[in-house]
């Protein structure tokens, strides 16, 4: 069930994403609290903040955290893109959407808004978002040519997607990206790439 968010379609029955299963690259409860332990103290020790500045989130885009985990960059995020802005939280785990949905309410995070993702289904609207960023994850998804169609849906024409290697070798994530016929790099870090949407081919 998509959450807390009064706008968002369901899927259409019978469409490509509708298809695909609800528990794509979701891992076990118990690893994901185990994962939320460890980046409390990776948090500690390397606050979020500079990324999402430097990958250049600004007041009133919408952004799309995607595959958020426990909810590391939501704060900054939020701050970020101000009252004026929108910060979509996705994530196929269950105990993520309660997360962002726990630290939102303890925050006061009004523009932050969890979404439990089914498999490569966000239900968010098409062309949405400004700036996706998917940090950390990418190494988990199996189907990767579906996953970035997702984000590709999303994305407006001249937005902007960041995502990083996790831990995969550049070279996978370079390849995926451009065999996928949705992406362009424009820029490559030695923390994530820079993407831009291809147009689509009819
Ligand atoms: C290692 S955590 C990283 C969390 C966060 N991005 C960070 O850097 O702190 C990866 C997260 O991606 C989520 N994930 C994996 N595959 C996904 C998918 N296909 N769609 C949405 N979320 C996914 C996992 O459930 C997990 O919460």
């Amino acid at each position: 069930m998509h959450q807390l968010h009064k706008d968002i379609p369901e899927p259409v029955p019978g469409t490509e994403t509708a298809r695909n299963t609800e528990q794509a690259d979701r891992m076990p409860d118990l690893y994901f609290r185990l994962m939320s332990l460890a980046f409390r103290v990776r948090d500690r020790i390397r606050p979020p903040g500079r990324l999402l500045v430097e990958i250049g989130i600004r007041e009133g885009m919408t952004v799309v955290d995607y595959g958020c985990g426990p909810g590391s960059y939501v704060k900054e995020a939020s701050g970020l893109v101000g009252a004026a802005g929108t910060v979509y939280a996705v994530d196929v785990h269950e105990l993520a959407v309660e997360a962002v949905s726990h630290r939102s309410r303890k925050e006061g995070l009004a523009n932050v808004i969890p979404i439990l993702a089914k498999g490569y289904d966000s239900g968010l609207p098409d062309a949405v978002a400004d700036l996706v960023y998917a940090l950390d994850m990418f190494h988990m998804v199996e189907n990767q040519k579906a996953f970035l169609a997702e984000l590709h849906r999303i994305t407006k024409p001249d937005g902007t997607l960041i995502l990083d290697d996790g831990h995969q070798p550049r070279e996978k994530t370079r390849r995926a990206l451009l065999d996928s016929g949705f992406w362009s790099i424009e820029e490559e870090t030695t923390d994530h790439l820079r993407c831009r949407p291809l147009a689509a081919v009819d």
